[in-house]
Parts: structure tokens; C-alpha cells; sequence
């Protein structure tokens, strides 16, 4: 019998769509998903090894509900890194950022209410709303991929959004948003409807720039969003956090499942911790790999948008999904995040991105 999804009573906003996810091709070069590159240090896994041992010996029980001691050491990397004080009360986790947003939009969202993005922007949130069942508005972006300010506060008030998505820097384009426009935002937000704002900073670790954190200070709708799958290099352990008033905390414990961080989890994300240092000596290489592929990408002649990140939005290309095939010939595996006319590189270790710019030298000279 010939039996698809369409023929079961799936809710309508999911019929006839796709799943979220890039082609994981077996290619030699993969610089498609904004993983760090390097493989965790051979201390930390030992360290990795132990806690989780221990883990195990009670894995006939429940976990920490409330993950105490992990929230406890995001909060003091968070205030090491940022210099703005957070505590236990202020910070929630869980399996990766895409959960956290989607407890926001379970949260914050849901049927009859709305939130909004500036687009092209991590798309993940547009789909989480929809899988929450929250409306979805696509906001409006410059030329260059800034956020047009006044055309978003104009949005904010004409649609009075529940939930407002600013991610800085910005997936996929790189660009990072100035804490002005944040505030105006917020104000905005605020004056329409009291409604959250959540800044998605997954990337920061990546930017010229500070984290937005200190913003939080006596605003209680606005959530700061965290990952330790980018900078952490920890892409495979699922942990993402949030920052913010402890009432946001209080309230999305109304719509977390009890027990949802493994006790696994909860102890490798703690190892991990324990080699901040290590871990982050990474990010500064990353930072300049990703400098040189601005760089490079400039020289040979291509547009580049200006990047906080951990990679770089080239262009312009007639038909970006041709080139993005083109690369992929050449053994290496870019992004076309669907963006018309550009495609995305994730900076990897300095011989990936040589073979990338070999790949992409070579493709200008045959076009010229
Ligand atoms: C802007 C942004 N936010 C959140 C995430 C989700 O990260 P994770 O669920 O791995 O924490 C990503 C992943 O690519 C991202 O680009």
C-alpha cells in the first residue's frame, strides 16, 4: 500500500513542507553548518569520560531537574566573558538553542499570537514558529543586509508581534546588530504590546563586538540566547542556554518536559566548562581564518558581507544553487541558504579554506 504523509490527518500548516536541514554530503571539504573545526582536545574528552562514568553509576534515576550546577557554571561564564552579572536564577538550559527558542515560542507564542524576524535570518525561527503555532511575519533588511531600522519599528507597530527575533550576528549573512538598534526595538516592541524580544546571540563569541547581555538590566522581556555548538566546538552535545529576568526562567518552566537535559548531557556540558580556555583559544583562530576569507574572497573579486561570524555570505552569482554546485564539484560542500544571489562559507581550518579558495579562485577565472 502506497501510505505518505499526506495520507495521515497531519495538522495543515505541515502539509506538503520539508523538513529543516543542509545536505549532509560525504564530500572532503565541509563547510556547510557554522561547526567549529577542530575536534575537542584530547584532556577534555578524558575529562568528558570521567564525569559521564560517574553520570552513569545514577542513571537509574532521574536527572537534575533543574540542572543547578550547569546553569550555575553558564552563569559565571557568562559573567566572566561579559562582565555583566548573571546567576543561577537568570539562566536556563537546554538540548541545543533550538530548544530553548522553541520553549520561548511554546512560552511566548502559540495559536492567535505572532512573532517576527528580519529576513534572511536563521531560519529555524520561522519554522519553530510554525511548529508551535505561532503566525509569522517576515520583516523587512537593507541592501546590505543591516536591519532597516525604521521599516522594522514600523513592522513591530503594525503587526504587534508577541515575540520579536533579533539574531546578532546574523545566520546567514554575518552581520552584526548594533545594541542601538536592539533598544529601539525593544522601546518598539514595548510601546505596541508588551511583547519578548530574544536575541540570538549564537555566534557572539565570533564578533568584533560585545554580547548585548548588560541590556538585560531592568528589562525583563528581553532574552538573551546562547549556544555551546559554535565557539564550545560542541556542536554534537546539544546544549543551549538563554539569559534573563528569573521570571522568564519561572516561565518556561510551564512548558519544559520534566527531565528534558540528560544526565549525560548535563555532565558533558559541565566538562566542558571546566576547559573554557582551551576551548575558546579556538575561536581566535577561527576569527582570523574567517578575516582571511574576506579577504580573499575580495581580491579574487567576489562580494562579501561584512561578518561577525564564524563565516563569510559571498556573492553575487546569477544563479547562487549553479555555483553551490560548481563548489561542491570542486570537493567542497558551501551553504545556499536560498539567499538570491549569495552562498555561505563556514571558516574552517586553514588547508579547508585554502582548497575552498582554490575551488572558488579557479571558478572566477573560468567565468571571466
Ligand atoms: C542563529 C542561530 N541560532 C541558533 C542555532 C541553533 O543552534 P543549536 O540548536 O545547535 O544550539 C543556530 C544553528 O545554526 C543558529 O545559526
Amino acid at each position: 500500500m502506497n501510505f505518505g504523509i499526506d495520507d495521515l490527518p497531519v495538522r495543515d500548516e505541515l502539509r506538503g513542507k520539508s523538513p529543516y536541514g543542509a545536505p549532509q554530503l560525504d564530500v572532503p571539504v565541509r563547510l556547510n553548518t557554522n561547526e567549529n573545526p577542530y575536534p575537542l582536545p584530547e584532556p577534555l574528552v578524558e575529562r568528558i569520560v570521567e564525569r559521564v562514568r560517574e553520570a552513569a553509576r545514577d542513571l537509574n534515576r532521574y536527572p537534575d531537574r533543574d540542572a543547578v550546577e550547569l546553569r550555575t557554571q553558564l552563569a559565571k561564564y557568562l559573567s566572566d566573558t561579559s562582565g555583566y552579572e548573571v546567576g543561577l536564577a537568570n539562566v536556563w538550559a537546554a538540548n541545543g538553542s533550538n530548544e530553548v527558542l522553541q520553549q520561548l515560542l511554546q512560552t511566548f507564542g502559540g495559536p492567535g499570537r505572532t512573532a517576527i524576524g528580519f529576513e534572511p535570518s536563521y531560519s529555524m525561527h520561522a519554522l519553530i514558529a510554525r511548529g508551535t503555532g505561532t503566525g509569522w511575519i517576515s520583516g523587512p533588511r537593507n541592501e546590505d543586509f543591516t536591519i532597516d531600522l525604521a521599516a522594522a519599528e514600523k513592522a513591530v507597530a503594525e503587526h504587534r508581534p508577541d515575540v520579536v527575533f533579533i539574531t546578532t550576528p546574523n545566520n546567514p549573512t554575518g552581520t552584526a546588530v548594533p545594541p542601538e538598534t536592539v533598544l529601539a526595538l525593544y522601546e518598539a516592541a514595548q510601546a505596541a504590546k508588551p511583547s519578548m524580544v530574544v536575541v540570538d546571540e549564537a555566534y557572539i563569541e565570533f564578533s568584533h563586538g560585545d554580547s548585548l547581555l548588560p541590556l538585560l538590566e531592568a528589562r525583563p522581556n528581553l532574552v538573551v540566547s546562547r549556544t555551546m555548538s559554535k565557539a564550545f566546538g560542541a556542536a554534537g552535545l546539544r546544549l543551549g542556554y538563554l539569559a534573563a529576568h528569573p521570571a522568564v526562567v519561572d516561565a518556561v518552566q510551564l512548558v519544559r518536559l520534566p527531565y528534558h537535559l540528560s544526565a549525560v548531557t548535563q555532565a558533558t556540558a559541565l566538562a566542558a566548562l571546566e576547559h573554557t580556555d582551551t576551548l575558546l583559544k579556538y575561536v581566535e583562530q577561527l576569527k582570523a581564518e574567517r578575516d582571511r576569507l574576506v579577504t580573499e574572497l575580495l581580491e579574487i573579486g567576489y562580494e562579501v558581507t561584512a561578518s561577525d561570524a564564524n563565516f563569510v555570505q559571498f556573492g553575487r552569482f546569477d544563479d547562487a544553487h549553479a555555483m553551490w554546485q560548481k563548489i561542491l564539484d570542486r570537493g567542497v560542500l558551501v551553504r545556499d541558504n536560498g539567499v538570491p544571489g549569495w552562498l555561505r562559507v563556514t571558516a574552517g581550518i586553514p588547508e579547508e579554506n585554502d582548497a575552498f579558495l582554490d575551488a572558488v579562485r579557479e571558478l572566477k577565472k573560468e567565468s571571466a
